[in-house]
């Protein structure tokens, strides 16, 4: 497999190749590296970008001289190493004040708090020159639905959100919004479970027109949902504006995979989305953003691990490229698509100008019965897909 190179567009978290171990029930288990180290090791392996929450740079309680310190310090790495950073975050889940929300908590004061820090976290993405900025609401929730009046707290989170969408506007910066759905973890219940959840809050908004998507592919399967349709129906929305790939398998903790280490057959399939688009849509709407990556190098390894991790899930996603690649040009499977009626689907159900009165009064020849007789040979379409990725 070919190396990755900046024209692939990888992206990783600092919080990625970043996380010591830290679980529930054990400490670290890897030493700390500084951010640019990070980033320099990441440009190295053929990384094109990197993202990172405030706090992934600077403590929480660093004062505005180490901040500025520390900004410069990592704009100087990757401008040496040619990173972009393309994507920047807050954090308002690890300090206990945000323990029951950053935007909807239930404490004023701390609702104050948490918007000032969004706020100031977009001014520093502008100031590196990001496109996207993620708001992963991880504490916005509940464990006890006695303790939240959902109401004022889904009118406390679209204000929080339309506070923060209209300063991006009024300060003319080049960024936009990408929500980041979690059924769980670490809340019993988040806010904005599902892309699908996430589709109708933007919709609510006065300012969401820079509001979209940042779907985490282990967070929809958390939910039992299939990544591949929120992935789908975000981009038919005009809103898949970030993306989080990695691996999950089954209903379980976040186990923030490698990419491909879980559901394989839909990361195939994700893969195939992303490079090739809708199979009767191949022009678009297309994602044109960066193949970002946020994963946790399991606790068992060490350093070499992390950055093995972190070319698997290049290497991945390169392979799935290339296989998909191959799908789609197999004449067979188009063949198998046709038989299947894929492309059917692309053609509007009513006639040009007909109207639900036209298609009552037209004729009704149409026999169900011949066609419950039908066979879709979609088994056969998807063995073609298991073939080009496992042969
Ligand atoms: C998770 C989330 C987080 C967010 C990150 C960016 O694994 O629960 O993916 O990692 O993506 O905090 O906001
Ligand atoms: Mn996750
Ligand atoms: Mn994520
Ligand atoms: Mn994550």
């Amino acid at each position: 497999m070919r190396t990755p190179t900046p024209d692939d567009r990888f992206s990783f978290g600092l919080w990625t190749v970043g996380w010591l171990g830290v679980d529930p029930f054990g400490t670290a288990s890897r030493p700390a590296l500084d951010p640019w180290e990070y980033a320099e090791r990441l440009a190295g392996l053929g990384a094109w970008g990197i993202t990172f929450h405030d706090n992934d740079l600077f403590d929480f309680d660093a004062d505005e001289a180490t901040k500025a310190e520390r900004v410069e310090r990592l704009r100087r790495a990757t401008d040496a190493a040619g990173l972009v950073v393309e994507m920047v975050t807050t954090n308002t889940f690890t300090h206990p004040a945000f323990k029951d929300g950053g935007l909807t908590s239930n404490d004023r004061g701390v609702r104050r708090f948490g918007l000032r820090k969004v706020l100031r976290a977009v001014d520093l993405a502008a100031q590196v020159g990001a496109s996207t900025f993620v708001m992963w609401g991880g504490r916005e929730g509940a464990e006890y639905d006695s303790s939240k009046d959902v109401y004022s707290a889904f009118e406390r989170y679209k204000e929080g959100l339309d506070t923060v969408a209209g300063y991006i506007k009024t300060q003319g910066y080049d960024l936009r919004i990408g929500l980041e759905p979690k059924p769980n973890e670490p809340r019993g219940d988040i806010f904005l479970p599902t892309v699908g959840h996430a589709l109708a809050l933007i919709a609510e908004l006065e300012h969401g027109d820079v509001v979209g998507l940042n779907p985490e592919t282990g967070h929809e399967q958390m939910a039992n949902l299939n990544y591949n349709h929120a992935l789908g129906q975000a981009l038919w929305s005009g809103k898949l504006f970030h993306l989080d790939l990695n691996g999950q398998r089954g209903l379980k903790y976040d186990q923030d995979l490698v990419f491909g280490h879980g559901d394989l057959l839909s990361a195939f399939f994700t893969v195939d989305l992303l490079e090739n688009g809708f199979p009767n849509h191949p022009e678009g709407p297309r994602y044109a953003g960066p193949r970002h990556f946020d994963y946790k190098p399991s606790r068992t390894e060490h350093m070499d691990g992390v950055w093995e991790s972190a070319r698997a899930c290049m290497s991945t996603y390169l392979m799935l490229a290339e296989r998909a690649r191959a799908f789609r040009a197999d004449a067979r499977v188009q063949e198998a698509m046709a038989y299947s009626g894929v492309p059917d689907l692309a053609v509007s159900t009513l006639d040009e100008g007909e109207t639900a009165a036209d298609l009552l009064a037209g004729d009704d020849s149409f026999d169900p019965e011949v066609a419950a007789e039908r066979d879709y040979g979609f088994v056969a379409l998807q063995q073609l897909a298991l073939e080009h990725l496992v042969g």
